[in-house]
């Protein structure tokens, strides 16, 4: 029996492109001997392991993507999505690299193979967050040695979203990414929080000083706005390294409305 219950399907064409791109950078999918990579709980559509399949055979011509569902009716559908793939009848390649099997957190894969990166999002949101632990450590085990295992959670429409990084040590990094146009405030992503962190999300906890402070950044280069919200939200995140987030995040991303941490910085208080 596949590990997990069946949760809502709600997907949405391009949702996860924010993430996507994310992934697209990631060392594993260049380096990795056999790029394959899982899209853990893909929902009522196969649509966003299509487009993160096309995504990833940018960089990685040979990537591979295996479409895991807990639930069986979502597998048929997206076998029939599939037929309709390698029919041409799509905007996607014919031939793309992509499956779709039905799987829990144990992360079934054909004999011998293990994922270079498993993409689970808006999956672990509808559990309780004493379940996250586990789950975390089923998925990563079923990594290559230096897989990721990408945990988040976006709205229905991807303007708004945030994921954990998690490697076979455990939880590396934060990252929140948001459509900057028309952003009023950064701290719209708590209501879009890996489950990890957002029950955390109150005074004492330092992801709630994490958004505190980037709205206070956001705040302060309000007067950039004019310039567009991207140099204001370079401003932020530069107000945010200065006062010692360890932000990773490349110049030309931050671009994009991204910034990642490292995940020891935002970890809930024990
Ligand atoms: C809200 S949908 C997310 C769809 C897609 N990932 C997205 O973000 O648009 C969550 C899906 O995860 C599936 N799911 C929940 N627990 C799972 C598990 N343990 N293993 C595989 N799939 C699971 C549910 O059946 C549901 O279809």
């Amino acid at each position: 029996m596949p590990i997990g219950a069946v949760t809502r399907g709600t997907t949405n064409t391009n949702r996860l492109r924010r993430v996507d791109r994310w992934i697209q950078t990631l060392p594993i999918l260049r380096s990795s001997g056999d790029p394959l990579v899982v899209d853990l709980g893909y929902g009522a559509s196969g649509v966003t392991a299509f487009e993160l399949q096309a995504r990833l055979a940018a960089v990685r011509p040979d990537a591979e993507v295996l479409g895991l569902e807990i639930a069986p009716e979502r597998v048929a559908t997206a076998t029939a999505q599939l037929k309709d793939v390698r029919d041409g009848r799509t905007g996607f390649a014919p031939d793309a690299r992509v499956g779709f099997a039905v799987g829990g957190f144990e992360v079934p894969l054909p004999a011998a193979r293990r994922a270079a990166v498993i993409r689970a999002f808006n999956v672990l949101r509808q559990y309780d967050e004493t379940e996250v632990a586990g789950a975390w450590s089923l998925m990563v085990g079923r990594l290559q040695p230096g897989g990721v295992l990408v945990e988040g959670t976006c709205n229905e429409v991807g303007r708004v979203s945030s994921w954990v990084a998690v490697e076979h040590a455990g939880p590396v990094s934060f990252t929140v990414s948001l459509r900057l146009s028309g952003l009023e405030h950064p701290s719209i992503v708590a209501e879009r929080l890996p489950k990890a962190l957002i029950h955390r999300n109150v005074p004492g906890e330092p992801v709630h000083r994490f958004l505190v402070e980037l709205d206070r950044f956001w705040q302060h280069n309000a007067a950039l706005g004019t310039y567009g919200p991207v140099q204001r939200w370079v401003a932020t995140v530069d107000g945010m390294r200065e006062a010692g987030w360890g932000v990773s995040t490349p110049r030309r991303r931050i671009r994009l409305g991204e910034i990642t941490v490292p995940w020891s910085q935002v970890a809930p208080a024990a």
